[in-house]
């Protein structure tokens, strides 16, 4: 299977410290944001990656990453987001690298403590639709939340004002190669986005949307709140352990 990582968009939400930089090459703790998201495609078995990014500081992705040889790959592939679409929009991008195949999908800006590897295989197995990974947190208005009749999911919301639940919907996708006909077809949101809630929920109403619930920690840091926060998790146990 190959793997996205989705670095585009102006990471306004941390200006001024994005105004000379883009915000995925920022640090947390110890490393480049960027590499987290690499390393969890990369501990889960993938090593054919494409980085979507953008902005005005594209070119620093090359000067940092090369061609992948800190992560043990042997190559990298890069591709240019024009302006701000939102994260469907990046990753409609991804099509031709795609080429008809599964692909596992990471925002650049998410991190997580363990590894996917049990549901990037559970993927490979599944015939065909979407998988996404879910993680109960205490502020669920921030991100996509579930919501479940039992444990069935009948339905996504993308930042609630009223959560109906604690489960957030990480920034962590799989997805067949239906995913960019759907793409497509979507219209961008009131914040003037292509949301990737709307394509989750696409496979949710196919009835072809299996899920996981992650364990460890998870966090984004495209906040200033989040972004110290993921620093000071990596700091206390590391991020990405086997
Ligand atoms: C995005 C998605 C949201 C998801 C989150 C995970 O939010 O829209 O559904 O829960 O990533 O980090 P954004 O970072 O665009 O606010």
């Amino acid at each position: 299977m190959k793997g996205v990582v989705l670095a585009g968009g102006l990471g306004s939400r941390l200006y001024p410290l994005t105004k000379v930089t883009n915000k995925h090459l920022l640090p947390v703790y110890n490393e480049p944001m960027i590499y987290y998201p690499i390393k969890t495609l990369v501990n889960a078995g993938i090593d054919e990656i494409l980085i979507v990014t953008g902005g005005n500081n594209a070119g620093e992705f090359l000067r940092l990453l090369g061609n992948g040889s800190d992560f043990g790959l042997k190559h990298i592939n890069y591709t240019y987001q024009e302006g701000e679409g939102g994260i469907a929009a990046a990753l409609s991008l991804a099509e031709f690298f795609a080429d008809n195949g599964k692909i596992v999908v990471v925002l650049g800006d998410n991190i997580i403590e363990k590894n996917i590897g049990k549901a990037v295989d559970a993927f490979s197995r599944q015939k065909e639709g979407a998988r996404i990974i879910l993680k109960e947190v205490d502020d669920p208005g921030r991100f996509g939340v579930a919501a479940f009749e039992g444990k069935r999911i009948i339905r996504i919301d993308e930042k609630p004002s009223v959560p109906s639940s604690n489960c957030a919907v990480i920034g962590i996708y799989m997805y067949d190669s239906k995913v960019f006909d759907f793409i497509k077809t979507l219209k961008p949101s009131r914040r003037g986005e292509l949301e990737i809630t709307d394509v989750n929920n696409y496979y949710l109403e196919e009835g072809k949307l299996e899920w996981d619930i992650l364990d460890g920690w998870w966090t984004d840091a495209g906040t200033f709140d989040s972004l110290q926060c993921a620093g000071n998790m990596v700091a206390k146990t590391g991020a990405n352990k086997i």
